[in-house]
């Protein structure tokens, strides 16, 4: 028995030294850590428990059958993060590279179907020379099984990604079809073709990490949610993420305790809109002014930052936050803060995550690159995002909130259920010199005639009382009681039932 119980021991002991004390040194010295390091700091410490181990591939082309290590590039199993219950996959870039096998697949595919039936998420951690390139097609085939899962999870459980290493070619797809994806800097890549391809085939020069590294996702491409410097950090991170969300859609974002005066007044707020309507603030102010404990996990900071996304928390429940941000090209749409705040929206609207909007926008971008681009469709990506979105939805209006971009920005016509304005807002069709200049265009030559209809047009549309006299308006509230305001709306809305009418799906604008 004794016996029995020390090859057990000694199979593990196997099976966890992965590619050998040499890879394993080598993974060390380009900065990354090995996928059960990863593990152990993901989660709660000796929390995970492992699924097959023992598992080894089965190809015999090409000499493999010389080489079966046990787990076969991949440490797949289930723990907890803060309690709270949570599947995951760490590819093994000490066995072949991490490179992925049938079987290899086959792991990542049983946690997948386990977490969607037992509803809790899924978290991976890719560093991955891509399809193993010994197995060929069988290889190929266990990719499209990880894909189909992937998109059968899509909004029933969070799914989270992070690039630790390389993960290029088909194998990209997987991640992108998470919930959000993190990398981490100067050690992970991700391109469809990498370098070489591109040289052959296009003659441009490009190294990795210009052509897929972290600043290339997180400024560029927005493939990439969020950039850390190592994979502690990464790590850390992406367990600060995982407690604002619920484990599926059939449950609740847990709340937190909290230590942070619900009723707190914040005088400061009062002053925060700047009397010249062209001066810039920043809108990460009034968020963390709102949050509990001033506390915002922001996604996607580095693109699109005219607008903001990310969660906080008001009474300890989670909220996700949409914000124009005056200080980027002064709050405005275009197709990237659309796309953005679109995907955001959705995200929180299949989690049952209440939903924060916080309004200073001048309109949409104007320009022959953004119509070209498509801003029409873009634009609707957002405007449908709000609207079919049946979770609590609070508005805060606290400066302009002009056209069209009034209308998507989670106005009271697309069912907001609270739509606040502070007494600085001004809701209208336009701006005022805008407007001046089209309805008196026969008096543009007297420069005094038009400096009285613009400030005649200024009195009767720069404030909120012209919506809030139509109802579109529920409240204008002093800014410094924002906090409170809006944490009330939400206490209110806990027992919202909303729901839209039966369809197989919809056809958002794509
Ligand atoms: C099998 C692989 C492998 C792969 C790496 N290895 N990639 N084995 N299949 N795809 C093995 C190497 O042989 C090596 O084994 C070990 O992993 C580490 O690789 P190195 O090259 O020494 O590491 P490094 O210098 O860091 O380079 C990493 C790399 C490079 C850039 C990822 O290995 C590489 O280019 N690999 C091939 C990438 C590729 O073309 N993949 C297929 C893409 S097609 P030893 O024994 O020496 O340690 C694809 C399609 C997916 O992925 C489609 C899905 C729909």
């Amino acid at each position: 028995m004794t016996d029995i119980l020390r090859q057990l021991e000694d199979r593990r002991d196997l099976a966890r030294a992965g590619g050998g004390a040499r890879r394993v040194a080598a993974q060390h010295a380009k900065g990354k850590l090995t996928a059960r390091e990863r593990i152990e700091l993901l989660l709660d410490e000796g929390s995970f428990e492992e699924f097959d181990m023992f598992v080894r591939h089965r190809c015999t082309d090409f000499g493999m059958d010389e080489d079966r290590p046990a787990g076969d590039g991949v440490v797949t199993g289930w723990g907890t993060i803060n309690g709270r219950m949570v599947y995951v996959f760490s590819q093994d870039f000490t066995v072949f590279g991490g490179s992925l096998s049938e079987t290899h697949a086959q792991k990542i595919c049983k946690i997948m179907d386990m977490a969607l039936q037992n509803g809790a998420p899924v978290i991976g951690m890719n560093d991955s020379g891509g399809a193993r390139i010994q197995e060929g097609v069988a290889s190929l085939a266990g990719y499209a099984e990880v894909f189909q899962r992937n998109i059968m999870a899509s909004g029933v459980v969070p799914q989270i990604s992070l690039i630790m290493g390389p993960c290029a070619g088909g194998a990209v797809y997987s991640p992108a079809m998470t919930d959000f994806i993190f990398m981490v800097k100067d050690t992970s890549y991700m391109f469809v073709t990498g370098p070489d391809v591109v040289k052959t085939v296009t003659n441009e020069v490009v190294t990795a990490e210009e052509l897929g590294g972290a600043a290339t996702h997180t400024k560029k491409s927005s493939v990439a949610d969020g950039a850390f410097d190592n994979d502690v950090e990464a790590l850390a991170e992406t367990r600060r993420l995982f407690d604002f969300l619920p484990l599926s859609n059939r449950d609740r974002a847990p709340t937190r305790p909290f230590f942070d005066d619900v009723s707190r007044v914040e005088p400061s707020l009062d002053t925060l809109v700047p009397d010249n309507p062209n001066q810039p603030y920043d809108m990460h102010e009034l968020i963390r002014k709102i949050a509990d404990e001033a506390d915002f996990f922001e996604i996607q900071k580095d693109f699109a930052a005219n607008i903001i996304t990310g969660f906080i928390r008001i009474e300890g429940q989670s909220v996700g936050v949409v914000a124009n941000q005056p200080m980027v090209l002064a709050g405005c749409l275009d197709i990237d803060s659309s796309r953005k705040a679109a995907r955001f929206v959705r995200f929180c609207d299949a989690f049952e995550i209440p939903i924060l909007t916080l309004v200073d926008v001048p309109g949409f971008l104007p320009g022959t690159g953004q119509e070209y681009g498509g801003v029409i469709k873009h634009g609707a990506k957002l405007l449908f995002a709000y609207g079919e979105a049946t979770v609590p939805k609070v508005t805060v209006i606290t400066r302009k909130a002009y056209g069209g971009a009034y209308d998507v920005m989670a106005s009271k016509h697309l069912r907001g259920d609270f739509n606040y304005a502070w007494p600085t807002a001004q809701i209208a069709v336009m701006g005022a010199k805008g407007a001046t200049e089209i309805l008196y265009r026969a008096e543009l030559a007297d420069k005094d005639k038009i400096a009285q209809r613009t400030k005649e047009y200024e009195d009767r549309f720069a404030n909120p009382f012209v919506a809030a006299e139509k109802g579109f308006i529920d409240e204008v509230i002093m800014p410094q009681s924002t906090r409170r305001r809006v944490a009330r709306a939400f206490a209110s809305l806990r027992t919202k039932k909303l729901t839209n009418p039966w369809k197989k799906h919809d056809n958002i604008p794509l």
